[in-house]
């Protein structure tokens, strides 16, 4: 969707952006597909499968090429993660997180040093980035942390837990977010890169979820660990600020990630109805059926146009974090109305996992949860409509 400088909208995708969209297509269908009811059933992750998103350029879409990344824009970030996402919602988490939090934080925010080492190694997917926010007592409450980056001048000790960190055992970047002067409150927050393999990091326990199976979710412990002062993120106390607008950009990519969990449990309902027979005809043919893809249909478009608005308005350079909060908010509650149907359509057949959308319907109830629960998104949305 192109947003026209006359006043008029084009919802037209352009030759780019479709070609984005087939290739993202293409791949999931061909490398992600195979292989993923195993992968959910194992907790495995996805280890070739991301190596090859980022040889085909899926890991720093929208890093600038100078750094090594594709130098794209956001709906193209959109359309390929939604089609990612329509088969591998595990396999976009990593790619989600990645992008959006790892990559644009160091890129719009990170010095260039910071940029030469971490950014372009994250952009070819080399590498994998984690961000780490979330502590034990620290989930929506995010200005309580409790993780302790104690400045000792030419570097940060850094004391604590992160909790459900994406990515946390397969990465080797954490831009982890830490309290340095507990006076200032969230204006003492730092953002600290730390590198896998620095002396006192250890990687804990890996969680067994309901969903997002193949992705790779852990805690992590840091104790001791001494962070050299040229790997903070911007200004002393710019971490909180720092977390809150990577976060906007972030829900922009999970809002997407719902957005293909619903249509891809939609497009196998569709295909289902056209080939079950119940009652003498196709379950297409009956209103009961008709009704429910009716719905879906329409609350998936719906969707789809808030987030490819926010996307739209973040590459125009406007405030997005509102357009960006309302996508994440109603795409992951309609991903799982639209997953729930797609396995009653399904009806004993939905129920197992060969069919692929029980899979889908427990994959959407992250989306409500991560980058800022249902709740944290009202707040969000609140907040901008009062201030
Ligand atoms: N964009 C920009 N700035 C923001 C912001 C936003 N969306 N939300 C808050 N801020 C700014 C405020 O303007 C304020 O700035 P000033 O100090 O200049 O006034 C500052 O941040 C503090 O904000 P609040 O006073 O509003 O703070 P709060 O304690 O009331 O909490 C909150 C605000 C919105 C609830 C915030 O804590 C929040 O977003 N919590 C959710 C955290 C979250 O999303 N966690 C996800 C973990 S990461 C993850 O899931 C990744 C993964 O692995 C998939």
């Amino acid at each position: 969707m192109n947003v026209a400088t006359s006043g008029t909208l084009n919802f037209q995708l352009s030759e780019e952006h479709t070609e984005v969209q087939r290739a993202a297509r293409e791949f999931a269908q061909k490398e992600l597909l195979p292989g993923v009811i195993e992968r959910d059933t194992h907790q495995t992750f996805p280890t070739e499968q991301i190596k090859k998103m980022g040889e085909l350029g899926f890991m720093g879409m929208m890093v600038d090429t100078i750094y090594n990344g594709g130098g794209m824009d956001t709906i193209s970030y959109v359309l390929a993660m939604e089609e990612i996402s329509k088969v591998d919602a595990s396999a976009s988490v990593c790619m989600s997180v990645n992008n959006s939090l790892v990559c644009w934080g160091i890129e719009k925010f990170g010095t260039e040093a910071q940029k030469q080492k971490y950014l372009k190694p994250l952009a070819t997917g080399e590498i994998i980035g984690a961000f780490c926010l979330s502590e034990p007592e620290a989930g929506s409450d995010a200005t309580s942390q409790r993780t302790i980056a104690e400045d000792k001048g030419d570097y940060y000790l850094l004391n604590g837990i992160k909790n459900w960190i994406t990515n946390g055992g397969t990465a080797s970047v954490y831009l982890v977010i830490a309290q340095t002067d507990i006076e200032k409150k969230h204006k003492g927050i730092n953002c600290l890169i730390v590198e896998r393999g620095m002396e006192g990091f250890e990687v804990g326990k890996k969680e067994d979820k309901m969903g997002i199976r193949g992705s790779d979710t852990h805690s992590l412990m840091f104790t001791n660990v001494k962070v050299p002062k040229e790997n903070r993120i911007g200004e002393d106390g710019f971490g909180f600020k720092f977390a809150m607008q990577t976060l906007n950009g972030g829900r922009i990519g999970i809002a997407a990630q719902a957005l293909g969990i619903a249509s891809g449990a939609y497009e196998l309902a569709v295909q289902y109805s056209k080939e079950r027979k119940a009652f003498g005809k196709l379950i297409s043919e009956h209103q009961a059926i008709q009704f429910k893809l009716a719905d879906m249909y329409t609350k998936i478009e719906a969707a789809r146009l808030m987030t490819l608005k926010a996307a739209a308005l973040k590459d125009a350079g406007e405030d997005f974090a509102i357009a960006a909060a309302a996508a994440k908010l109603y795409t992951s509650q309609i991903a799982q109305e639209v997953t729930t149907e797609a396995v009653q359509v399904h009806g004993g057949y939905g129920y197992v996992k060969e069919y692929h959308v029980e899979r889908l319907m427990r994959d959407a109830k992250i989306t409500q949860i991560y980058e800022g629960t249902s709740e944290v998104q009202k707040i969000v949305i609140a907040r901008n409509i009062l201030k």
